[in-house]
């Protein structure tokens, strides 16, 4: 059979948050990351299941793919496949995929790699809303130079050793254009992931999130800690002179990190002033450097329009900043700024630089997942302890019957659609509350996710009334900007505004989920609130649901009132409340252990 499409695929291979992403004629057709798949939180390793997954939902095999484009920050991917063979870093299932796998060590032309930071700039300009513009990439560390093989990448007189740490770049239609790069000098280290003496900005956050968490990539949650510590009160971490960065080193002040093995737990830490001093440290050194790499862009090239990606630019706070104080026009981030967003990137690059079409696509939602079937959430949901409603007649729909029983109180599990590509629940795979309620912060914590008690709640919101309740007419379609909470609406909305007065906004077009939005207005037309409380379908320290029986296992296992899925409302019947203690039992036993932070 003639085959109509021209796809490309592009991995984020082996290192972490390993993801694919299937172009189908320049468009986003699929995109999946692994964790989601196994429910490992930002899985690594070999990457059958998410090639599996949007070969599957496409209908079409490897064969019928054009040209595959791979990329891991650690090595070209075919030089690290070599040390692989030798080193052992698989477990023995992989193994067994990877060397039965025409992507493992591939001696096909049509299967290439690229590397880090054009990936991630790919990722965001390739998919944005502006035909011309610069961008933007920062990250914790990217390629090394002596690995950078494509031309114009400014690697000229680079030590072979020094890495990627800050990238820019300008556009003008499908033509990209490299401006500058910093680099992270080699420095010896103890440990891989450890950050130590890179001075770099995505380095330097790294490396306080281990010093606060135990773990490099907990940097949301230092950003979320930020606004509690005392203004100033630390040395500034990072010093910015005449364009160049450095940091100083950390002496015995730095002598508090989070240990795993304490006793204490994490809350209860005699330290955690000096944490929350530091991560506000970090946090406005980081703000400070950002907005002057972005005015310098903006000065040097005069144009209008930015793009952001890499893993820093998930700081939402510092975002805003860009947003408000850099002079941009307009500004697009991608949603999947980390590493799981390379395989868009891969994709595109291999789509425009190595076959040489044009820009088409704007990547305008983020719900790049598998569409399941009625069927498979009809049956996800036939369980013993559950009882189930459809609701798609005309007058009672789901989103009048949800929105009625949040205004009551009562949490949601939310199932629509494909799931979110990113790190972020964006109305598909989301748990659900009312923003009204001050004590809803509590509840989800205490019923569903387990969090510290610092961290905030984000509010999703239907887009043409954001600007009245939070400051900015700019749209935020992926949570990516932190905006002030208006005076009149602190005190109506508590449970989304965070310490410093400002909430994660997700604003909400209908084009682009038509029930979210329907939900917002059903809500609205009960209490006068045209927004939701708007947390990831997971329990801390899992992945985000994806399957309808993932959603029906979390909803089990937690304290989540309601689940709709689909069209359909699941309650827990009553058998569930004679049965829940096992439920629950058995769902500890599952579940791996977690540490304290987790
Ligand atoms: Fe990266």
């Amino acid at each position: 059979m003639p085959k109509n499409h021209t796809y490309v695929l592009g991995i984020n291979a082996y290192d972490h948050d390993v993801s694919a992403c299937l172009l189908r004629d320049g468009e986003i057709a699929y995109a999946i990351e692994k964790e989601r798949i196994t429910r490992q939180k930002h899985a690594g390793g070999f990457f059958q299941e998410v090639v599996d997954y949007c070969l599957q939902a496409e209908g079409i095999t490897l064969d019928d793919v054009d040209l595959v484009v791979r990329n891991c920050y650690v090595l070209p991917v075919e030089d690290l496949e070599v040390r692989m063979i030798y080193q052992g870093d698989m477990i023995d299932r992989e193994r067994a995929q990877a060397t039965k796998s025409p992507l493992y060590l591939p001696k096909s032309n049509k299967v290439m790699t690229v590397s880090h930071h054009l990936a991630h700039a790919y990722s965001a300009f390739a998919v944005c809303p502006f035909d011309e513009g610069v961008v933007m990439v920062v990250d914790g560390v990217g390629s090394y130079s002596s690995d950078i093989k494509e031309p114009g990448q400014l690697t000229e007189g680079v030590n072979p050793l020094a890495r990627e740490s800050e990238s820019y770049y300008k556009f003008k239609g499908s033509k990209l254009e490299t401006l500058k790069k910093v680099w992270l000098q080699p420095c010896r280290g103890l440990l891989s992931d450890e950050f130590f003496h890179m001075e770099g900005l995505g380095a330097l956050y790294s490396r306080v999130s281990c010093y606060i968490f135990a773990d490099w990539n907990k940097c949301g949650e230092v950003m979320g800690l930020a606004p509690y510590g005392r203004p100033n009160s630390f040395r500034p971490l990072l010093e910015l002179k005449d364009g160049k960065l450095r940091v100083p080193e950390w002496d015995v002040e730095f002598n508090r990190p989070w240990t795993p093995g304490d006793d204490k737990k994490w809350e209860a830490s005699p330290a955690m002033k000096h944490w929350e001093d530091v991560a506000w440290r970090v946090q406005d050194d980081t703000e400070k450097v950002l907005i002057e790499r972005a005015r310098w862009l903006r000065e040097t090239t005069g144009a209008k329009n930015l793009c952001i990606a890499g893993g820093v630019a998930l700081n939402c706070v510092a975002n805003g900043c860009i947003v408000r104080e850099a002079g941009f026009d307009n500004v697009w981030i991608q949603p999947a700024a980390g590493d799981n967003g390379i395989a868009i990137g891969c994709a595109y690059y291999g789509h425009l630089a190595i076959q040489k079409r044009t820009r088409t696509f704007v990547m305008k939602h983020a719900l790049l997942g598998v569409d399941y079937k009625d069927n498979d959430v009809r049956n996800a949901a036939n369980r013993l302890l559950l009882s189930r409603k459809t609701f798609n007649g005309p007058g009672r729909s789901i989103c009048s019957e949800t929105a009625k029983l949040l205004s009551e109180g009562n949490v949601f599990g939310w199932f629509q659609g494909g799931s979110e590509f990113g790190p972020r629940a964006l109305g598909n795979r989301s748990i659900l509350a009312d923003p009204r309620r001050a004590e809803m912060k509590d509840k989800l914590n205490k019923r569903v996710k387990f969090r510290q008690a610092f961290r905030p709640f984000a509010p999703i919101v239907r887009y043409e009334r954001a600007k009245d309740i939070f400051v900015g007419e700019d749209e935020s379609p992926f949570m990516l900007r932190a905006k002030h909470v208006r005076a009149e609406w602190k005190d109506r909305i508590p449970a989304i505004v965070h310490v410093d007065g400002t909430a994660r906004v997700q604003t909400v077009r209908r084009e682009h989920n038509e029930r979210m939005y329907d939900l917002l207005t059903e809500f609205e037309k009960l209490t006068g609130v045209p927004l939701l409380v708007n947390t990831s379908f997971n329990i801390k320290g899992e992945p985000i649901v994806e399957t309808p029986r993932d959603a029906v296992n979390c909803f089990l296992y937690t304290g989540i009132d309601y689940l709709a899925l689909h069209d359909m409302l699941v309650s827990k019947n009553v058998l569930y409340k004679i049965f829940s203690p096992f439920v629950k039992v058995y769902h500890e036993a599952m579940v791996r252990p977690r540490d304290a932070t987790d």
